[in-house]
């Protein structure tokens, strides 16, 4: 049976979303902590999808995709408000990414995660690649 979404929680693409409402969502996340309105409008400008729950006007979870929109895509950042978890509303989340209608084409879509068990039981799976990243902060850039 899947989760009963919070009846006053509502999910829609972002139009104009501010990208200080989202700091305060990335403040509970240690990797998104440090992250400024610059730069997360920026994020904001250049994704292709993103997707907001909204409970009223507090913005409650976000997350968002890059993609060709037929082979590939990949999904960041998402979050939910930490007094908003555990009511499904990250797995209404990852599904309406899964199930949206500019994204029907896309035959893989990727994600890098610390919660693993959470996603697997979205039906995505570790077993059939080996994600590698390429870190800013633990690499110096060839001049
Ligand atoms: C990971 C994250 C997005 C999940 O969001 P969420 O809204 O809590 O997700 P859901 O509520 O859909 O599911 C989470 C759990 O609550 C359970 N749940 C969902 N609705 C429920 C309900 N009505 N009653 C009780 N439990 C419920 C789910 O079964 C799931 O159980 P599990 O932890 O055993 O897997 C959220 O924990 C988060 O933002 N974490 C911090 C950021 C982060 O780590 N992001 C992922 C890195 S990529």
């Amino acid at each position: 049976m899947p989760p009963t979404l919070k009846s006053a929680v509502t999910i829609s693409d972002a139009t104009d979303l501010d990208a200080s409402q989202l700091l305060r969502l990335f403040n509970q996340a240690p990797w998104a902590k440090n992250r400024t309105v610059t730069d997360a409008q920026a994020m904001l400008d250049h994704s292709d999808v993103v997707l907001c729950a909204w409970d009223g006007d507090r913005l409650v979870g976000f997350g968002r995709v890059l993609t060709d929109f037929v082979y590939r895509a990949t999904i960041w950042d998402v979050i939910v408000d930490q007094s908003y978890q555990k009511q499904g509303v990250g797995t209404e989340l990852v599904q309406r990414i899964l199930n949206h209608h500019r994204l029907k084409k896309v035959e893989l879509f990727w994600l890098c995660t610390s919660r693993p068990e959470f996603y697997k039981k979205l039906g995505f799976s570790s077993k059939e690649q080996t994600g590698m990243v390429w870190s800013l902060s633990k690499q110096a850039r060839a001049e």
